[in-house]
């Protein structure tokens, strides 16, 4: 329907109709005007796969819904940097909307990864935010492509949940734009989501709903968002202000309570007609873009879509460790051991729960193919080691050939709701797998988690295959990739700390009350690790393949550039190993020198490509001035300083291989107000400016000039050096009290004489 045809039909709702458009009709529906042939329009969760509740609603996961297809969980789903791959996943599960009638699914979930700790970082894709926000559009791109939409969220520093509804997300703008805000800036701004889904909690002090900065000001203005901005479930608190800051609509609604202030706000003149007119627009607008595209064809095809999962799911797999173990052969035999061999933990808790119609284990795919024997070792439901089981899984492991140990994190241990308290696995299962390991030299640890844990026996075992929250086709990919029909292709989209006291944001993380610092700033992930030079147990980027893989020929297009050029950069890529397969090959761009505090270096780019064994291609990749920019608080924008800067070609955040660097000039000069503070180091920055105070400096300072000794080299540079050091820090006032002749107002004359320069 075209804009003005929504304008009229807007223009032909009473007030109370309006209202009502901008809450649910219930938990999952908008209000239907059927006077005006405005239909309901159902939307569902998300975002790994369709959460349609047809009976009674919740947005914890708690009731039924109907049987659905559970893809890898966004924590996986990162992991294989593919975003063709991700792009047909959305494909698929738009699909799956338009054959039940969902109009929006409501994902995907691109919160940055700030503490292993987050209960929904299984659902969140990264501590890096080109991650983050690349494979979320891939999603977006896939699952409209379909004529459906999607609900970005949650927006915005919604980064635990432990007093999620009303805790204040504390960030300093420069975090907030580099690393919080930029997870979701790409995707809206390429793959132009339907909706955005609003947070819980408090930015600096403004609940994200009623946050106008960021729902109006970034999201509209800065980045051109013209869908419809809905409240996650029940993050409205103040329905007219939050309606004045850009919320469209309220979900799931309030029984009718704030469709009323709405009218009372609209005839008293608190709110203008027009805001509310607006909102029921964007509502509309999207209700019908679904409802004019309806593909009456599609169908659920629920065992066609466990298949695209189990594709999904083999690019999610992270090979963490293989000391010549894996791939298994078929001959061997093998002893599963681990109760999520037979039952996989393949999704967390919450409103992204998925009723799944099947579900395939580790032991089901491999039954059949090899001589496998199943011990479950541990009971999840609790964490105590149980004898027996303990007792039969070192038995069988004893008479095997190779032990496969199936651990992970036991559901209640991360579900959205509450945060992990600590990062260690049950004692039960670290010990299960000590145990299998002393038998056992041939011990694999396959890991099925949403987030990081630590590995206190990573030294005792001889491979660990990091599984995720692999979905309900998880088994299946698992036996691929230990039977080698696949090669493993998946990097780490976040850094395993040796322990949770390495993590950045250990010290304040959960906050104190309702406040929450983020005083760790742009320190997020590797970007600490790496200014701190710590050991990790395995880097951002990691992940090993049966192949190798070389690179070469990195060549850029320029070696001096314009921050508003854009720069050529190109890598060869050979397979040199024996089995096809596929590398993540990771572009970061250092900054050599910087007058700000700055990251040793940050992922700008990513590439996956797929390679045959001997064969060699090209990878090129195109960078602006984002790639080189930091976010500056002092013209409120992106910003280049002038200088050399770093590409880094690597196959992981640690594993940089190639190396070229590059000059790039601003064209932007940050405004430099001189203040009879300005230090005399500053001013030496610009010859002009030096030119001016230099004369006066000379007559003024004899007090703290070297002496000079003209016999004694090594004691003049000395003195030099030390006087030079004096200077830097000099206020322009200084002279006052050191030279004597000098007056406050002359030193002001001095100061508007340089401001002028800037002029
Ligand atoms: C969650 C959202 C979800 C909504 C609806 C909320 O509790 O935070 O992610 O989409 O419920 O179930």
């Amino acid at each position: 329907m075209t804009a003005d045809k929504i304008r009229e039909l807007v223009g032909q709702m009473t007030l109370e109709e309006k209202a009502a458009m901008c809450s649910g009709a219930d938990f999952w529906h908008t209000e239907a005007v059927e006077r005006l042939g405005i239909p309901a329009s159902m939307v569902s969760d998300g975002p790994h796969g369709l959460r349609k509740q047809e009976q009674e609603g919740d947005h914890l996961g708690v009731n039924d819904s109907i049987k659905a297809v559970c893809f890898p969980a966004g924590c996986g789903t990162a992991a294989s940097f593919n975003r063709e791959l991700i792009r047909e996943m959305g494909e698929t599960l738009g699909n799956e909307c338009q054959a039940e009638g969902v109009s929006v699914i409501l994902g995907p979930a691109v919160n940055i990864k700030r503490s292993p700790l987050c209960g929904r970082n299984f659902e969140y894709y990264s501590e890096d935010p080109l991650v983050a926000s690349e494979m979320a559009g891939a999603l977006i791109s896939g699952v409209q492509s379909k004529n459906v939409g999607t609900s970005i969220k949650h927006f915005l520093a919604n980064n635990q949940e432990t007093r999620r509804m009303s805790c204040d997300s504390r960030v300093d703008e420069r975090t907030l734009h580099e690393i919080y805000l930029a997870a979701f800036e790409g995707a809206v701004k390429k793959a132009k989501p339907w909706t955005v889904m609003c947070s819980y909690n408090k930015i600096n002090g403004t609940y994200a709903a009623q946050n106008h900065q960021y729902l109006t000001d970034t999201l509209r203005e800065k980045w051109g968002f013209d869908g419809y901005v809905m409240s996650d479930w029940g993050a409205v608190n103040s329905r007219v202000e939050d309606l004045k800051a850009g919320l469209d609509l309220e979900m799931p609604g309030s029984f009718g309570v704030n469709d009323k202030m709405i009218e009372g706000a609209v005839l008293s003149g608190e709110l203008d007609e027009n805001v509310l007119n607006t909102a029921v627009e964007r509502i509309l607008n999207i209700v019908f873009r679904y409802e004019e595209n309806r593909d009456k064809t599609a169908v659920f095809d629920r065992d066609k879509d466990h298949e695209t999962a189990r594709r999904v799911a083999e690019e999610t797999i992270v090979l963490l460790k293989n000391e010549g173990v894996l791939p298994l052969s078929e001959k061997q035999k093998v002893a599963f051991i681990g109760k999520y061999a037979k039952t996989p933990r393949y999704q967390g808790g919450g409103s992204s729960h998925i009723n799944s119609h099947k579900i395939t284990s580790a032991l089901d795919a491999a039954a059949g193919v090899c001589d496998v024997v199943y011990a479950q070792g541990f009971d999840d439901a609790e964490d105590r080691t149980d004898e027996k089981l303990l007792a039969e899984a070192v038995e069988a492991a004893k008479n095997a050939e190779v032990a496969v140990v199936f651990a992970g994190l036991p559901d209640k241990f991360e579900s959205e709701g509450y945060d992990r308290k600590h990062m260690s696995m049950p004692d039960c299962q670290n010990e299960l797998i000590e145990k299998i390991a002393a038998v056992q030299p041939n011990t694999i640890v396959v890991l099925h988690n949403g987030s990081p844990v630590e590995m206190p026996w990573i030294d005792q075992v001889k491979g660990v295959v990091e599984a995720y929250l692999g979905g309900q086709a998880v088994g299946g990919a698992v036996c691929d990739i230990l039977f080698g029909r696949v090669n493993p292709s998946a990097k780490l989209p976040e850094t395993f700390p040796l322990k949770l006291e390495d993590n950045p944001s250990y010290l304040s993380y959960i906050g104190e009350g309702d406040m929450v610092e983020y005083r760790e700033g742009i320190f997020v992930g590797y970007r600490y690790y790496d200014k701190k030079k710590m050991d990790v147990l395995f880097p951002f980027g990691y992940g090993l393949s049966y192949t190798t893989f070389d690179y070469s020929n990195l060549t850029v297009d320029k070696d001096r550039m314009k921050d508003t050029d854009t720069l050529c950069v190109k890598v060869d890529v050979t397979n040199t190993g024996s089995m096809a397969g596929k590398e993540v090959v990771q572009l970061y761009v250092a900054d050599r020198e910087s007058t700000v505090i700055r990251p040793v270096k940050e992922l700008r780019d990513f590439a996956k490509v797929e390679l045959k064994p001997g064969e060699t291609k090209t990878v090129t990749f195109t960078l602006d001035k984002r790639a080189f920019a930091y976010y500056s608080v002092r013209i409120h924008d992106w910003h280049v300083e002038t200088g050399e800067f770093d590409i880094l070609i690597g196959r992981s955040s640690r594993d940089i291989v190639l190396t070229k660097t590059v000059t790039v000039e601003s064209t932007v000069k940050l405004p430099f107000v001189y203040t009879t503070d300005t230090t005399l180091g500053d001013v030496r920055k610009d010859p002009r400016a030096l030119a001016i105070v230099e004369g006066m400096m000379k007559s003024l300072m004899p007090a703290i000039e070297p002496e000079h000794s003209e016999s004694d080299a090594a004691k003049e540079a000395m003195s030099q050096e030390m006087a030079d050091s004096m200077t830097e820090y000099m206020p322009l006032r200084g002279p006052i009290s050191f030279g004597g002749h000098i007056t406050m107002a002359d030193v002001q004359a001095l100061v508007d004489k340089l401001n002028a320069l800037e002029e």
